[in-house]
């Protein structure tokens, strides 16, 4: 047993000689932690913000239409739930790189889905939902200061966050050509969110090439990418050209080196819940980051690898979820475009990400009024920003009660 003379309660706790560090069994006063996490840099929690536009949203005599974030609000699959049910005698320690059958699942999707073929099993790793990936990444490469991490101007928050975890410069960059020669690791987010703009094949080939030469690691981020709405053009079926991977043999010529693609089945299976998702591409960067998450505990449980399983196995769910999102996103963009809003990008993904060409915030209090909130672009953007982001995750009842509510607000 430690006790409060043990070197390691006192490596611990305690600032300078005795302050701090006690004898008497009792806690100690005063912690030596940095004010964290203004230590680590992080930006405020973004949606905290938001509570007083959902506060004056919520006192709408019809409750509010809450379109600010991408949580999915349909059920979770028969399919998938079935499986997890199935795999609750869990009395073992999962394997941090997935069960066979589930590393077998994810090479098998690639493969299908994504026109991605002849991945090894030991290329591909399931995560706990992607977004600790995403936050953890350049920690897990082993990247620190004086390295860069590079994401989309208009981004995700979690990427800045990664950089900020790993105390690497993080740059807001798009066009290769402002990649600084520091650069290590360079995030791609297509379909973005919170924008929804998809890079094409020729994109995806200049961002690899600078990549290489600058010697980073590019990872792209893909977990919109079933749900594409141009049509025949960022389409699922047959015929349609899909929203293509970083590992698209057209991106890569066949050489995986220093690509990966990490993808999510919160979305696309409506599993948010199960925190389910994976990395892939190449092999030796995919067997580092085992490697440390081996070390670290981060492994996804077992009864979720079981049902990822499953949920890749299934195309029909995906299917009908996407066309749920195609109704809702039809109804949600004539009456955005009808109430004066012009919609930018959102060729694919959860989000229409419009503009009054006003500050993001006046277009939030705006909508307040009327009973809806939505994600003001200041958190994917900066301070500048016109554009506010609706989600497509909510009822056909609140989007159509979306609708009407833009109706009002339009003053020609
Ligand atoms: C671009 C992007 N990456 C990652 C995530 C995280 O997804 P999850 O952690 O549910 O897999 C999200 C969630 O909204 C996202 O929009």
């Amino acid at each position: 047993m430690i006790d409060s003379h043990d070197p390691i309660t006192e490596t611990v706790v305690g600032v300078g000689s005795a302050a701090g560090v006690r004898n008497d069994g009792r806690p100690p006063a005063v912690l030596a932690l940095p004010d964290s996490p203004a230590a680590l840099s992080l930006p405020d929690f973004p949606w905290d913000s938001l509570a007083p536009f959902a506060a004056r949203a919520r006192e709408h005599p019809d409750g509010i239409v809450d379109l600010s974030v991408g949580s999915p609000v349909d059920p979770t699959p028969a399919v998938v739930r079935d499986a997890l049910v199935a795999a609750t005698d869990a009395h073992a320690y999962p394997t941090t790189s997935g069960t066979p059958a589930l590393r077998a699942a994810i090479v098998d999707w690639y493969a299908r889905r994504r026109g991605v073929r002849g991945l090894s099993t030991d290329a591909v790793l399931p995560t706990i939902g992607s977004k600790e990936l995403v936050a953890l990444l350049p920690l897990l490469l082993g990247l620190g200061p004086g390295d860069t991490v590079v994401y989309p101007r208009t981004a995700y928050p979690t990427y800045a966050v990664g950089s900020a975890l790993a105390r690497t410069a993080g740059v807001a960059a798009d066009d290769p050509a402002h990649w600084p020669a520091s650069t290590r690791l360079v995030w791609l987010n297509s379909p973005g969110n919170p924008n929804g703009v998809v890079l094409g094949v020729p994109a995806l080939r200049a961002a690899v090439a600078r990549a290489r030469e600058l010697g980073a690691v590019v990872v792209n981020d893909e977990c919109y990418a079933e749900l594409g709405w141009q049509p025949e053009r960022w389409g699922a079926t047959a015929n349609d050209e899909r929203v293509p991977s970083i590992l698209d043999p057209r991106v890569t010529d066949g050489n995986h080196t220093g690509l990966l693609s990490v993808y999510s089945l919160s979305k696309q299976s409506n599993l948010a819940g199960y925190r389910a998702a994976f990395v892939a591409g190449d092999e030796s960067l995919v067997q580092r980051v085992l490697e440390v998450r081996k070390h670290a505990g981060l492994i996804p449980p077992a009864p979720v690898q079981a049902a990822m399983v499953a949920a890749l196995g299934d195309e029909q769910h995906v299917a009908e979820q996407r066309e749920r999102y195609r109704a809702r996103r039809a109804v949600l963009a004539t009456a955005l475009e009808s109430a004066g809003f012009r919609i930018d990008d959102s060729e694919a993904g959860l989000y229409l990400w419009v503009t009054r060409d006003e500050p993001a915030l006046v277009t939030i209090a705006t909508l307040a009024e009327y009973g809806m909130l939505a994600a003001p672009g200041t958190f994917y953007e900066g301070e500048s920003s016109q554009h506010v982001r609706f989600a497509l995750t909510a009822t056909d009842e609140r989007i159509a009660a979306a609708a009407q509510r833009l109706a009002l607000l339009y003053k020609p």
